[in-house]
């Protein structure tokens, strides 16, 4: 059976003092209450992972990195490899964030290239799809978000599938306070099920985790959840706010 997973992505926000505060907080509001029912990450800025790696130790949160890059090492600065973000103590990275592709050039080719590199070393991914409201529009959402899945698990084996994550993310759900419907994210979580089906066979794509992301909170997180296809969440705005990321965890079990 597939896992739960609720990720926080904290994106640009909250240095190694206020981020150690939130883990802090978080711990508070978790504290004696049921969480083993889903995964619990938080991605964080790189300059937050080791003393947010530190915090988390002994209690049931994960660390994970926003980005990666896909060399091991060399000239390419201001970029952090697979076994940087390892030994600073993330266990994940968020891999092909819609700013990311928005914002940074990010192609499905340098995903797929991140992708290889943060499996190849030993991180746990979270690959991010989603369609663009023009595209939804068009009504080309399965397209859109097959293409990307496919092109981003290229040369990945079914065996290193067991440690990626799949984050479907509307990019005009993202940081918009307009969420999907619980039956759009499960329609389209459900189609990348299908793609993963056909590249992998239906027993991987059972197993594989399927997150939902775009403006889940504290109040809707229960009922998207709820859906079938969806097994998860990936939280901007909500996982930075120790109440409600809590609440979501909690509406996980
Ligand atoms: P949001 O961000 O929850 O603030 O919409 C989600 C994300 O970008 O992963």
């Amino acid at each position: 059976m597939r896992r739960y997973v609720i990720a926080g992505n904290w994106k640009m926000n909250l240095g190694p003092k206020k981020a150690v505060e939130l883990i802090e907080a978080i711990k508070e509001e978790i504290k004696g209450k049921e969480t083993a029912g889903c995964d619990i990450v938080c991605c964080v800025p790189a300059v937050d992972i080791a003393v947010v790696a530190a915090a988390c130790e002994g209690t049931p949160i994960k660390v994970g990195a926003e980005n990666v890059h896909w060399a091991e090492k060399g000239a390419f600065t201001g970029e952090l490899s697979a076994d940087m973000l390892l030994e600073a103590g993330a266990e994940y990275v968020i891999i092909g964030h819609s700013e990311r592709r928005q914002y940074f050039g990010e192609t499905d080719l340098t995903v797929n290239a991140r992708v290889k590199a943060a499996l190849a070393g030993g991180l746990k991914v979270i690959l991010c799809v989603g369609e663009l409201l023009n595209e939804r529009e068009l009504d080309i959402t399965a397209e859109v978000v097959a293409k990307q899945t496919k092109v981003a698990l290229k040369d990945i084996t079914p065996e290193q599938m067991a440690n990626v994550i799949i984050a479907y993310e509307p990019v005009w759900a993202i940081g918009t306070g307009r969420t999907a419907t619980s039956a759009q994210a499960d329609e389209v979580c459900g189609i990348i099920r299908n793609v993963l089906c056909g590249l992998y066979g239906e027993n991987i794509a059972e197993a594989t985790t399927i997150q939902y992301g775009g403006s889940m909170n504290a109040g809707n997180a229960a009922e998207l959840l709820s859906m079938d296809n969806v097994d998860g969440g990936l939280i901007g705005g909500a996982s930075l706010k120790a109440p409600d990321f809590a609440t979501i965890i909690a509406a996980a079990q």
